[in-house]
């Protein structure tokens, strides 16, 4: 069988077809068999198409066929998307299309009996099309490395597995993957991991991966929350949606994925990925609400809050980014349920200690889809974290305002004159609608924004 896959809007003379006029209307599809083929047609709407929509487009053209069950060759007529375009590039158009067919084929199948899904393959009659085609194979594949991490249930992706399995990614890449563990995560003063980890008889693990192809850049950090299991600790948490937990190592898979896209695609970047892996439990050994936590800056936390862990372990991330050098960091992280009270389930919040970049993010976050939204670090808010009985407290004391808080502890670890930007996806780490490109479970969040930060961050470098 042969599909042929048919953009239309109203104006279309092929609308004879229907009796519905909705279906010109955006994301509307219609399969029409014709003899040996399979016409499908996807309404374009009314408005010019941004490049999210024509990933959307893409997605639910792909959706709308994994019903047809058979192999089969693939034709699409992309002109008028392209007439349609806010920025019409063929390249752009093309490639924006395929990430989305990518990301929808993708599917969670480690522990089903699920039927294989059906294999489809777009024809390209002119080959120069084909490299378009690659470099959204190549980002579709780093997001759904993401994807397939934050969705391994606990047991399966511990601090050691998720270690195992950078390896075997990053095996004969250009990235250097290194592991930090056992007793030297104590002589090497990693306290926030070792104190997090204490509870769980799952080993921490500091695992660095470094891609220096061209040393003469500026260093870059990314940091990268990995509780592969949040339980709160002894602040335990309550309620039915603790398995949600899973995935709040979430940042790290977004750091690993965005790793892989810039390896793939021969990015020329001089990067480290700094990422934190433990599993917040307790047992008799585990750390305690008022504990002491000495960091290698002189620095003591109290812990106000056991369930407040990512920020200690992110905390020895941003440290050692700055002892390796790093002039800019970013640090990912589903880091607080406030954040999705301040944003809903759309964007992630974005912070920074250079606040004027904060809408060049946003804007990175439009084009990529992954969204973001400028939240503001007030210095003014620090008497909330203060703390009898150390120099910071890891609990904020207010009620309100708990993402800008957990920011503001961050930034406690950040010396002057290093960039520093975070990035609080808590909200992010499930898709915020299922439609599109996205499937059930994890939408993959991070991946593309991080590495169109890097790639942002080495152009204005070379000016
Ligand atoms: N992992 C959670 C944050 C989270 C919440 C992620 C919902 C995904 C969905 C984090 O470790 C946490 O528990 N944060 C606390 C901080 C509080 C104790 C200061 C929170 O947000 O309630
Ligand atoms: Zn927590
Ligand atoms: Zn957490």
């Amino acid at each position: 069988m042969h599909i042929t896959i048919v953009p239309i809007h109203e104006a279309n003379d092929d609308i004879i077809f229907f009796e519905e006029k909705s279906c010109t209307e955006f994301g509307n599809v219609q399969l029409i068999p014709k003899g040996e083929e399979l016409i499908v047609y996807i309404g374009i709407g009314q408005d010019s198409l941004t490049l999210e929509d024509i990933r959307f487009l893409g997605g639910i053209s792909r959706k709308s066929l994994t019903n047809a069950k058979e192999d089969a060759a693939v034709s699409a007529e992309f002109s008028l998307i392209m007439n349609r375009a806010e920025n019409p590039e063929l390249g752009q158009v093309i490639s924006s299309f395929m990430e989305g067919w990518y990301l929808a084929e993708y599917q969670f199948s480690s522990y089903k009996r699920a039927p294989k899904l059906n294999q489809l393959t777009m024809r390209w009659e002119e080959e120069s099309l084909r490299e378009y085609d690659h470099a959204a194979r190549i980002r579709a594949n780093a997001v759904n490395l993401a994807r397939d991490l934050c969705n391994e249930p606990a047991n399966k992706l511990t601090p050691t597995t998720y270690a195992e399995r950078l390896k075997q990614v990053f095996h004969e890449t250009d990235v250097t993957v290194q592991v930090i563990d056992g007793d030297e995560l104590v002589s090497n003063e990693f306290a926030g991991i070792h104190t997090v980890a204490k509870g769980s008889s799952e080993p921490a693990k500091l695992v660095v991966l470094t891609l220096a192809r061209d040393a003469s850049k500026e260093k870059i950090a990314l940091v990268g929350k990995g509780v592969t299991f949040d339980s709160g600790g002894t602040n335990v948490k309550t309620g039915k949606d603790i398995g949600e937990m899973k995935m709040d190592m979430g940042g790290s898979a977004a750091v690993a994925g965005a790793m892989k896209l810039l390896a793939d695609s021969n990015t020329a970047a001089n990067v480290v990925a700094i990422l934190p892996l433990v599993e917040n439990l307790a047992d008799g050994n585990a750390f305690l609400p008022s504990d002491i936590i000495r960091y290698r800056n002189g620095l003591h936390v109290e812990v106000g809050n056991t369930d407040a862990e990512g920020r200690l372990i992110l905390a020895d991330g941003l440290l050692y980014a700055q002892l390796l050098g790093a002039k800019t960091i970013v640090d990912i992280a589903t880091l607080t349920g406030s954040i999705g009270s301040a944003l809903g389930l759309k964007a992630a919040g974005v912070f920074s200690n250079a606040e004027s970049d904060l809408w060049h993010y946003k804007q990175l976050g439009d084009q990529t889809g992954d969204y973001v939204w400028p939240m503001p670090v007030y210095d003014d808010y620090l008497h909330y974290l203060k703390s009898d009985c150390g120099d910071v407290n890891n609990m904020s004391s207010s009620p309100y305002g708990g993402a800008i808080t957990a920011a503001l502890f961050l930034k406690q670890f950040v010396e002057k004159g290093i960039k520093w930007v975070h990035i609080d996806m808590a909200n992010t780490v499930r898709p915020w609608r299922e439609q599109g490109y996205y499937v059930p479970g994890a939408s993959g969040f991070g991946v593309r924004l991080l590495f169109e930060m890097v790639r942002s961050e080495l152009a204005q470098s070379q000016i």
